[in-house]
């Protein structure tokens, strides 16, 4: 007999899909019908050449058989980070749900044609905000922020407020994937799905 509750429905690898990417699109959907705010925020983990890591929130922007998109601005900490060491780890938590989904895997710069398609759909303002970040350097106030802001309005007066050299995208490819799920007695569900060559490989592990 399980020692779980039957309001505690867990995670068994029949029902979960064999493709992670379609079993993560399910979960977001459902985390989105749960009404949780920002389902696709992720925390985003890289390291530097030396492997010092840095992690921060990011908003997955497109998600296919390819992996996962995101966009930020390419001289950022994890800009470079992911310059000089292309690898990143990204996990999303749905507490309400009690669910956490992690992956990994290489990244690759995503191409400039759909950076610009996504920053075409971003309002005037961000687009503005885009051009007056140096994201991650030093500024000197609150004034030169928004003095950076101004010029930047006043350079690209109208709505055609083109792609910054410096903003883009990258794409994690993963090659492992975990799905959470918490448990009674902290017995949780944990299942990892690892690419090999003929797909993926899915197997439990103690929580
Ligand atoms: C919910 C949430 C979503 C965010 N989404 C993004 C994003 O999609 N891209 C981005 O560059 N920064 C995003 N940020 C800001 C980052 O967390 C971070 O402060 C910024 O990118 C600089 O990070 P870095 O200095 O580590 O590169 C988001 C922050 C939060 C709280």
């Amino acid at each position: 007999m399980s020692v779980a509750s039957h309001d505690d429905v867990g995670l068994t690898e029949r029902s979960l899909d064999p493709d992670p990417i379609r079993q993560l699109r399910r979960w977001l959907e459902e985390a989105e019908r749960a009404g949780i705010a920002f389902p696709e925020a992720m925390a985003l983990a890289t390291a530097d050449a030396r492997g010092r890591p840095s992690v921060r929130h990011v908003l997955m922007k497109g998600l296919d058989e390819r992996g996962v998109l995101f966009f930020t601005n390419l001289g950022s900490r994890k800009g470079r980070d992911l310059a000089e060491n292309p690898h990143a780890a990204a996990v999303f938590l749905w507490r309400e749900l009690d669910r956490q989904v992690s992956l990994a895997g290489p990244v690759e710069p995503a191409s400039r044609e759909e950076a610009e398609t996504y920053f075409r759909t971003r309002p005037r303002e961000a687009r503005l905000g885009a051009w007056a970040s140096r994201q991650s350097q030093p500024v000197a106030s609150r004034e030169e922020l928004e003095a950076a802001y101004r010029a930047a309005s006043e350079r690209f007066p109208g709505e055609d407020v083109p792609l910054p050299p410096h903003w883009g995208g990258f794409r994690i490819v993963p090659e492992t994937f975990e799905f959470w799920k918490g448990r009674e007695h902290r017995l949780h569900d944990r299942f990892r799905y690892t690419r090999g060559p003929d797909g993926w490989r899915l197997e439990r592990l103690y929580p």
